[in-house]
């Protein structure tokens, strides 16, 4: 078995709390570089998650380090540059969440990546999730019926509450980032990876906390002016005839016991009840037919046991597939790009306090 040389860029929490720890359970993969702006950053956790090399910039990632696989874990605003670098010098990418800014910004990454023979994959990685893939399968299979509505509700109290964070997280809160770009693209994700590309956006937003405090780790009881852009966003989406959806999203939420996702049928109910981890499906069926209404637990789930138990170091295992065997990516930037179509109308539906159409399919 080939081991495919992969860097992470952007050593920050995700980095700590999702991909390096679990990059080691990807067979395929060889974790040769770390790679961050603050040099400390970059040592130490190339020591800490033992990779051999460490680097200070894109720059010197590429002129010095040889590997094959990127992992760009960077705050939002640095993507599209470290992108666009990585794709033109020949490297296979997956990118964390949006890819971009703009519907252009991620149509030159697309055609980057076409000129340069690579395969490229982009977060969120929902619709690689099992339970969501499962999801998929019922509804494909007629289980509730035709799909009305769906809701969706993937918010949290803020950057600086809900995790112990040791880089400052003022970023999030300033222009280039922002609720919208870091968690309306979740929902958002989720609702088109479930029904397809919507064919118009309206938008309520409103700033909830204009100043935020720190909670945890290395900037603790910092406060952060977050007044310059919304906070909490109920997104609508159109999909013409019978079919619409909500998307609830923002750092205006300490908790919730809401659903992550519904998914509403003319026969029945899918619902994403959060339990910690990717959770198991709850499902209503009206079957009049059967004599039966009311919730249930879905069969045992029909996907190969090798491909269950997602985490998300497989979106590499699936980048490295999708290279072995030539085919696509399991989390097309296609889908990326309409997502970003999505946020980037938005503010246009908010200021007209109009339903606004998109242009951008997958
Ligand atoms: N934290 C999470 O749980 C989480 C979850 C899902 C997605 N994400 C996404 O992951 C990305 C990173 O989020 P985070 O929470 O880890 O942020 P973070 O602020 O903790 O880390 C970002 C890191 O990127 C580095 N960086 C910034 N610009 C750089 C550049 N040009 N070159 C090299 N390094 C650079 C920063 O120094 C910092 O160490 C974002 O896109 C975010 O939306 C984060």
């Amino acid at each position: 078995m080939k081991k495919w040389k992969v860097a992470l860029i952007g050593c920050g929490s995700i980095a700590d709390n999702t991909y390096l720890p679990r990059i080691k359970d990807i067979p395929e993969a060889d974790m040769v570089a770390v790679c961050d702006t603050i040099p400390e950053r970059a040592r130490d956790y190339s020591e800490k998650f033992a990779v051999p090399a460490w680097y200070t910039s894109i720059d010197e990632l590429l002129e010095k380090c040889d590997f094959e696989i990127l992992m760009n874990t960077t705050s939002i605003p640095a993507h599209h540059e470290i992108n666009m670098k990585a794709l033109k010098a020949g490297k296979h990418l997956y990118s964390q969440k949006p890819v971009g800014l703009t519907v252009e910004e991620v149509t030159e990454q697309i055609e980057a990546a076409e000129a340069a023979g690579v395969k490229y994959t982009a977060s969120p990685i929902h619709m690689l999730r099992d339970d969501i893939r499962f999801a998929k399968k019922l509804i494909a299979g007629g289980c509730i019926g035709e799909i009305m509505k769906v809701h969706t509700n993937v918010c949290h109290g803020g950057p600086e509450y809900f995790q112990y964070r040791t880089a400052d997280p003022t970023w999030f809160h300033r222009p280039g980032s922002g609720a919208l770009y870091d968690m309306g693209v979740h929902g958002l994700t989720m609702t088109t990876g479930i029904l397809g590309p919507a064919k118009a956006v309206g938008c309520m937003a409103k700033i909830s906390e204009p100043v935020r405090t720190v909670r945890s780790g290395s900037f603790d009881g910092m406060q952060i002016q977050a007044n310059q852009l919304y906070d909490n966003y109920i997104i609508t989406l159109d999909y013409g005839d019978r079919t619409m959806a909500v998307v609830e999203s923002g750092f205006c939420q300490k908790n919730s016991r809401a659903p992550q996702m519904e998914i509403f049928g003319t026969k029945g109910t899918i619902s994403f009840v959060e339990n910690g981890s990717w959770m198991p499906l709850d499902i209503y069926l009206d079957a009049p037919e059967r004599g039966i209404r009311g919730w249930l637990q879905p069969m045992e789930w029909d996907i190969p046991a090798s491909e269950q138990n997602f985490f998300q170091c497989m979106v590499v295992q699936d980048l490295i597939h999708a290279i072995e065997e030539d085919r696509p990516v399991g989390l097309p930037p296609e889908h990326a790009r309409h997502v970003v179509d999505i946020m980037c109308t938005i503010p246009e539906a908010i200021e007209t306090c109009s339903i606004v159409p998109l242009h951008t399919t997958f």
